[in-house]
């Protein structure tokens, strides 16, 4: 069997100018990321959603530096052809660049990912500067930007107004003549996420924000169904594991979902 070829910046920006879709999914540990990569999943994101879906956290801010190089490094054991990015946790780079730099490179050093992802535009741009400076790929992120929940108040679509919209056009341009390799758009109107995929010569990838950038991204346990309770329109599931972790359990158990153990039936076993 031929080795697959290497996802790299290089790779996407050629996938980008042949028109061919990227791929992106999220995950957080060793056995979801070897099933994705040989599945051909082009970047897989270490996203700090991983605060929420792994952690249970009600928002992104928690997660540590730490802890999301523990996420990182069992994902990279677990990949050969993917591009594997890895998000800085919130505290980590907004407003002291020399923090940015040196959390990156642990990210890197410690975790082996081949990139780091950061949210925001123009108030970041010296933390993504630095940190392109010691040859570390960096991706952005715009429009919906969770780790600004509490200056945002709610998780509505962003950059509905003419103002905001300009504004995260200008970011778009900063973030591309900076050197970021990618531009991660999350939740925003689809026709805004097309003109900045016209406008970039970087690949855009979009959850929310619409069809006509270069790529997309889900939350792997929001696309499998994992996580039940959160419903955006962008999401498409494309699994209910969510019931069928809990069918097999119950078949193993004999008992009821979220009933009162009361079994109907043995535990399965195999005797040698
Ligand atoms: O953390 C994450 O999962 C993300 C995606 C929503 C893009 O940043």
């Amino acid at each position: 069997m031929n080795t697959p070829r290497k996802i790299t910046t290089h790779v996407l920006q050629e996938m980008k100018l042949k028109g061919e879709k990227i791929a992106m999914l999220t995950a957080y540990d060793f056995s979801f990321a070897r099933l994705l990569d040989r599945a051909g999943i082009d970047i897989i994101l270490v996203g700090d959603s991983a605060s929420n879906v792994m952690a249970g956290y009600d928002s992104t801010l928690p997660i540590t530096l730490n802890e999301m190089i523990y996420h990182a490094s069992s994902v990279v054991r677990g990949v050969n052809r993917a591009l594997v990015v890895v998000d800085m946790p919130f505290g980590t780079y907004q407003g002291n660049s020399k923090e940015a730099l040196s959390s990156s490179i642990r990210i890197m050093k410690e975790s082996g990912a081949d990139a780091v992802k950061l949210e925001g535009g123009k108030e970041v741009l010296e933390s993504v500067d630095r940190i392109l400076t010691a040859g570390i790929p960096v991706m952005g992120h715009l429009g919906l930007t969770p780790q600004s929940i509490h200056k945002f108040g709610t998780y509505v679509v962003r950059a509905t107004d003419p103002k905001e919209a300009d504004k995260l056009i200008e970011d778009a341009h900063l973030l591309e003549k900076a050197g970021c390799f990618s531009i991660v758009l999350e939740k925003i109107p689809a026709k805004l996420g097309a003109q900045v995929s016209n406008e970039l010569k970087i690949p855009i990838i979009g959850i929310g924000a619409g069809s006509q950038v270069d790529g997309q991204v889900l939350v792997l346990h929001d696309m499998l169904g994992i996580t039940t309770e959160f419903s955006p329109r962008f999401l498409r599931r494309y699994h209910n594991l969510s019931d069928e972790i809990q069918g097999s359990v119950k078949a193993y158990t004999g008992c009821e979902i979220g009933g009162f153990p009361k079994r109907t039936g043995a535990i399965l076993a195999i005797g040698y």
